[in-house]
C-alpha cells in the first residue's frame, strides 16, 4: 500500500460511530474532519431526510456520489462517509482514491443501540429491516483497507484506527510533533 494517503475515509453501517470516531482520529493528526452527510446538508440547503422524501434516494445517492467527488480533491483530512456510500460502486471507487478506508464494524445490536429515533435517518426502519440491510452491506464493508471493531468506547476505537492509518498515510512524514 503506498504510504502517502492523506485522506483516511471511516467507513460502515449507521450508528457504528464514524462521525464520533472520525472528528477524535481527525484532531490526534492535526487534519480536518468532514462530515459527507453534513456537506450534502449544507449544499442542498435541507437535512437528509427532506431529501429522501422531497426527491428519493435515487437523488440522495447522486449528491452522495458528487459529495465523495469533492472530497476526492482534499487532503489531509479524516471522512465520516454516509452508511450506504460505500455500497454503491461508482462512490465507493472515488472514496478509495488515495484514501485508506476503514470499516468501522458493529453488530446490530451496538448500531440499534445507538441510532436516534428523531427521524434523521430515512432507512432505520424496523429490527428486521435494519437485519437484513446489514447483512446485505457487509460485503461492501469488508472491501475497506482495514476494520475495526466500532464497539468498543470511542476513544479506544480512535486509539486502533489511528494506529493502523499510521504508516498508511502522508501523516508520519507530515506531523511535526
Ligand atoms: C444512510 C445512512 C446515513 C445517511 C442516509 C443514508 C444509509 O448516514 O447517509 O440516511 O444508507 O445507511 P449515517 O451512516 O451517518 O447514519
Amino acid at each position: 500500500m503506498p504510504e502517502d494517503r492523506s485522506r483516511v475515509v471511516l467507513v460502515g453501517f449507521m450508528g457504528c460511530g464514524k462521525s464520533t470516531v472520525g472528528r477524535l482520529v481527525a484532531r490526534r493528526l492535526g487534519w480536518a474532519f468532514e462530515d459527507m452527510d453534513r456537506r450534502i446538508e449544507q449544499h442542498a440547503g435541507r437535512p437528509v431526510a427532506a431529501i429522501f422524501a422531497e426527491e428519493g434516494e435515487q437523488a440522495f445517492r447522486a449528491l452522495e456520489r458528487e459529495e465523495a467527488r469533492a472530497l476526492q480533491r482534499e487532503s489531509r483530512c479524516v471522512v465520516a462517509a454516509g452508511g450506504g456510500a460505500f455500497t454503491r460502486d461508482d462512490t465507493r471507487a472515488l472514496l478509495q482514491d488515495g484514501a485508506v478506508t476503514v470499516w468501522l464494524r458493529v453488530g446490530l445490536e451496538t448500531a440499534l443501540a445507538r441510532l436516534p429515533q428523531d427521524g434523521s435517518r430515512p432507512l432505520a426502519g424496523s429490527r428486521d429491516i435494519m437485519r437484513a440491510l446489514l447483512a446485505e452491506r457487509e460485503p461492501s464493508y469488508s472491501r475497506a483497507d482495514v476494520t475495526v471493531d466500532g464497539g468498543a468506547p470511542p476513544e479506544e476505537v480512535a486509539e486502533r484506527v489511528l494506529a493502523l492509518v499510521r504508516g498508511r498515510t502522508a501523516e508520519k512524514r507530515t506531523r511535526r510533533r
